[in-house]
């Protein structure tokens, strides 16, 4: 082992976030990657991870032992995890106790949401589930981040969130349409997360950094001024109306159904879960994508392409 590195133990690698946190950590020198994968996980959802300097650790959060192996010699831990309470609570802890035992200079929990430490019980289930191991770490002694990020770009604007349906050129939207979120590309949350985890600076911290800040009716504008086309509108309720949604959808049996669906961008428009002090000018100089960016970038099925934009109409 290279002792001049810093190590970093990356769990849950092979999600969606965890391949771009893995490229973010690879991407930053001094640092050696070491990401745990499942029992039987195939090669092909590594993506090449092994051909890249990576040690690979074969382990689970269920297996304490193979925690305990994958932990040993490592700097800092960073989970991307995703799942019920067995991963995200009860597996979390797990890592964090192991962390604490062999002495890991900083745990970064998964979390890369809103701002769910201000959010109270039954707000929202699976934030609920963030806030107990946020808790656990913070009484554990480990010295940790926190990254709060509000929704990722690529959830938000697609619809998974249950708003923009851009592809069909639908948004369904509560409120007035005026209400801010916060939203944050995927690529570059790994690109602060790869930063914090050697920064002493991100210690001890609840760090909130946000890409962009928007609402629903300057998506709306800003999809219609690249594309020409109107999106068509429909209007759920009130932010009120909302928020009873919201109640519902994090009801005990509610919560365990739509476990798969992130509520991040509807808590927003709820005003709950706002970041109110990003640290991105204090933590880099990383200038992150905006919504803009994000459009004109990942829009090219919808958007007409340059050469049919500037052709006249079909008469
Ligand atoms: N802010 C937002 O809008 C937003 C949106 C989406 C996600 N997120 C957050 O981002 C984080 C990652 O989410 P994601 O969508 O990237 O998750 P994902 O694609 O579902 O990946 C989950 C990862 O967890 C691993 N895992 C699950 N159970 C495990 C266990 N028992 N032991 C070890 N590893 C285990 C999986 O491994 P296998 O490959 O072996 O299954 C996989 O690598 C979560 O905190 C999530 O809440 C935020």
């Amino acid at each position: 082992m290279d002792t001049e590195a810093t190590h970093v133990l990356l769990v849950g690698g092979t999600g969606r976030f965890g391949h771009q946190l893995a490229s973010a950590l690879l991407s930053r020198p001094g640092i050696h990657l070491h990401v745990l994968v499942r029992p039987g996980t195939r090669p092909e959802s590594l993506d090449g991870l092994a051909d890249q300097g990576v040690t690979l650790v074969e382990g689970s959060l269920q297996d304490v032992r193979s925690l305990g192996s994958a932990v040993e010699g490592m700097d800092a831990v960073i989970s991307a995890v995703r799942g019920g309470p067995d991963v995200v609570v009860d597996g979390q802890l797990r890592l964090l106790d192991v962390a604490r035992r062999h002495g890991v200079m900083r745990f970064i929990p998964s979390d890369y949401s809103p701002d769910f430490f201000q959010l109270r019980d039954g707000e929202d289930a699976q934030l609920d589930l963030h806030r107990r191991v946020a808790d656990a770490v913070e009484r554990s002694g480990v010295r940790h981040t926190f990254i709060l990020c509000g929704a990722f770009m690529e959830v938000a604007l697609s619809p998974l969130a249950h708003v923009f349906d851009l592809e069909r050129g639908h948004v369904a939207y509560w409120g007035t349409g005026d209400e801010p979120f916060d939203v944050t590309a995927m690529r570059d949350a790994a690109r602060w997360v790869a930063q914090a985890v050697v920064d002493p600076r991100a210690a001890g911290r609840r760090l909130e950094l946000v890409g962009d800040v928007v609402t629903v009716n300057e998506v709306s504008r800003l999809y219609e001024e690249l594309t020409g086309r109107q999106l068509q509108r429909v209007c759920r309720g009130t932010v009120e109306d909302l928020r009873h949604h919201l109640a519902r959808m994090s009801a005990p049996e509610a919560a365990a159904r739509e476990a798969l669906v992130q509520p991040h961008l509807l808590l927003q428009l709820a005003g709950r879960g706002r970041l109110r002090n990003p640290a991105n000018a204090e933590l880099s100089r990383l200038r992150p994508m905006t919504v803009r960016e994000y459009l004109e970038a990942k829009g090219r099925p919808w958007l007409p392409s340059r050469e049919e934009a500037s052709l006249p109409a079909h008469p």
